[in-house]
């Protein structure tokens, strides 16, 4: 029987996210598009596309309630600011998927950890800190070495470390430039607060400013990675995980990554175990889920869940080293029909982000057309254009793009994508 799907979005699809909506539709099924208008989908796609200011949430619910249409699955690709409005509009449809406060709980750190920490699953100790002064006080008592994070950030935007006395007298500054980057991002990017009326309707006890309200946590060593998985039916199956390469502190922006991990002895089952407790903590079901773990000297810990798939190249990834389409797994889970996997790895991926390397205007982006048709690079994405402000931190969090490789090895993959980036230029005045 054809069923109405909804996917939202905050941006625009790769061609391997495309492949999914023509899979599903030959199965007889209607796509429906939900954005906030900033981009124009490939045509002849989507049954109808719905525009609306998705920062606000309660808004665009009552203007999809007022559409004839009506949907048996919603779902959505990577957009984690996102994820809570799916989790409304699922419920507004009747259909299955995560509730809205689970989605809320994965969405603010605070409410995270607050949850993990009831369920037992392993988290560093954290402080809810509304201002500067709670700021400071949060980090005497976690004490130094401890991590700052804005309590509804993604991308580590507006993330710091404190060491020690001496990043304590440049925290006011750190603080301030967070928190002006992060309102810029909430008027013009990915990132915004839910009001009080949003928080009462999703069901939020202890409401928090996404924005403005910061996490301190002690500050976790070891190395981090991150596992795309599936929920459904209480089964959790990992699709990809992923080793991450990231600056070294005080900042913790990713530079680069490989896929797969290349597990120690021991390391799945362990990984495994973790994701099912997270998963039950949480109460997410029948989700695409995104963890990250740090592996510190005290065990792994959880260093945030979201109830959507991994962003960035993760997707195209995923695919070029299993075969498996995230967004038409995402889609078939959604629409209640149970999926077995057998998740092979093929090749070996690399990632490395394009980051500025001053703070200034984008003046140009070359890259050569020799790098579209190499077979050894899957993804080149450029998230900046010309015109567009980046910086480095302290003053800025900007990424310019990335661009994803392929070989037998680890090693080839690493010296392809290596090649490659040697090729882009870009120039910044
Ligand atoms: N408590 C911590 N200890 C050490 N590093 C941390 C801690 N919290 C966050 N980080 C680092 O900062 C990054 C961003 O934090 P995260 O909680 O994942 O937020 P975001 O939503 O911005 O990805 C993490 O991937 C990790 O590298
Ligand atoms: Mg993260």
């Amino acid at each position: 029987m054809s069923k109405n799907i909804l996917i939202v979005t905050g941006s625009d699809y790769s061609d391997a996210v495309y492949q999914a909506f023509y899979d599903v539709k030959k199965l007889g099924h209607k796509v429906y598009l939900l954005s906030d208008g900033s981009f124009e989908p490939k045509p002849e796609v989507f049954e109808k596309h719905f525009r609306y200011d998705l920062r606000k949430t309660k808004e665009t619910l009552e203007y999809m309630k007022n559409q004839k249409e009506k949907f048996d699955a919603v779902t959505i690709k990577t957009s984690e600011w996102l994820t809570p409005l799916v989790a409304l509009l699922g419920k507004q449809y009747g259909c299955i998927g995560n509730e809205p406060i689970v989605a809320f709980n994965c969405r603010s750190k605070y409410h995270m950890r607050q949850i993990l920490e009831k369920g037992g699953v392993p988290i560093p100790k954290f402080k809810l800190c509304k201002n500067y002064e709670e700021l400071i006080n949060g980090i005497r008592e976690i004490k130094t070495p401890c991590v700052a994070k804005p309590v509804g950030g993604n991308a580590s935007y507006g993330t710091f470390m404190i060491r020690n006395d001496e990043d304590i007298k440049n925290l006011k500054e750190n603080y301030e430039n967070s928190i002006k980057f992060l309102k810029e991002k909430a008027i013009d990017g990915d990132v915004f607060a839910f009001n009080k009326e949003e928080m009462d309707l999703i069901g939020v006890n202890d409401h928090v400013n996404m924005i403005t309200d910061y996490l301190v946590e002690e500050y976790m060593d070891g190395h981090e990675i991150s596992i795309d998985s599936f929920v459904q039916d209480g089964k959790i199956t990992m699709m990809g995980v992923e080793d991450q390469i990231r600056m070294t502190y005080p900042y913790f922006m990713q530079l680069a990554a490989r896929l797969p991990y290349i597990y120690k002895e021991g390391e799945k089952e362990v990984i495994q175990k973790l994701l099912e407790d997270t998963m039950k903590a949480m109460n997410i079901k029948n989700s695409a889920t995104h963890t990250e773990i740090m592996f510190t000297s005290k065990g792994p810990k959880i260093v945030e869940i979201g109830c959507r798939i991994g962003g960035d190249d993760l997707h195209e990834t995923i695919l070029e080293v299993t075969g498996y389409n995230l967004m038409y797994e995402s889609i078939m889970i959604a629409l209640g029909i149970h999926r077995e996997y057998d998740v092979k790895n093929n090749c070996h991926a690399m990632l490395k982000y394009i980051m500025p390397e001053k703070n200034g205007t984008i003046k140009s982006i070359q890259i050569p057309e020799e790098l579209k048709n190499n077979k050894n690079i899957f993804n080149i994405d450029t998230i900046m254009t010309i015109g567009d402000k980046v910086g480095t931190p302290p003053e800025r969090f900007d990424y310019i793009g990335y661009i994803s490789g392929k070989g037998k090895t680890p090693q080839e993959a690493e010296e392809n994508v290596n090649k490659a980036i040697a090729k882009i230029k870009i120039i910044i005045e």
